[in-house]
């Protein structure tokens, strides 16, 4: 199987822990079109979804899913979301495709979160792949100096302004042995918006596509 059908493969495996007749909190990214495509399947057993991206509410209402502003929902039973990485204890890098505020903020209304992707995320330390961070653009040099001080690289990604507004950087070098601390750590500096580790809003499930089928990790 290749890795496009191990993202179809999950996508479709998400559907298992969709509860009907609620609205669905969704991710971003391309495992997650997937689920979305999927989705669409069974529409009509859903209320509707809570997107977190521009991208995914637009491939959600392709489909003729409703979605719901998160302002008017309280709690959503599942959200469901892809990663960059993923550690066997369920924390998260995220944010390759640029939506981890929202991602974060969706994640944040939901009992559980099923995270959805083929077997090359799973690692045992968070950190090879560049760790996101968004910030408000007069704070880059500032916040560059603190990843520094921590033996992180930090360069904005050229031609990217998230669907709020601001830049973004990516930190390379950082081996992310405590997650739960550093995503603490980077939360208080000035001028974060957010940043992609998602330790406090860590995988309640991992639905990881390999060559045999759908392993989950709990
Ligand atoms: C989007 O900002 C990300 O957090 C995605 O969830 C993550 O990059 C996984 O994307 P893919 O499913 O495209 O690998």
């Amino acid at each position: 199987m290749n890795q496009d059908e191990l993202k179809a493969l999950v996508g479709q495996a998400a559907l298992a822990h969709v509860v009907p007749g609620s609205i669905v909190g969704v991710g971003t990214g391309s495992t997650v079109n997937k689920f979305i495509d999927a989705l669409a399947a069974i529409k009509g057993q859903i209320a509707g979804a809570v997107s977190s991206s521009e991208q995914s509410t637009e491939r959600l209402r392709a489909h003729g899913i409703p979605v719901f502003d998160a302002n008017t929902v309280e709690r959503l039973p599942v959200y469901v979301d892809g990663a960059d990485e993923i550690d066997h204890r369920g924390h998260m890098i995220k944010g390759g495709g640029a939506a981890l505020t929202r991602e974060k903020m969706v994640a944040d209304l939901a009992d559980r979160f099923i995270c959805i992707a083929d077997a090359s995320k799973l690692v045992r330390t968070l950190g090879a792949f560049p760790l996101p961070v968004e910030i408000i653009a007069s704070a880059s040099a500032q916040v560059t100096r603190r990843f520094a001080a921590l033996g992180g690289q930090a360069t904005l990604r050229p031609g990217v302004i998230t669907d709020n507004g601001h830049p973004l950087l990516d930190v390379r070098g950082l081996a992310i042995t405590d997650p739960l601390a550093m995503e603490t750590e980077v939360n208080q500096w000035p001028g974060v918006v957010s940043v992609g580790i998602f330790a406090r809003h860590k995988a309640s499930v991992c639905l990881l596509g390999t060559a045999d089928g759908v392993r989950t990790m709990q």
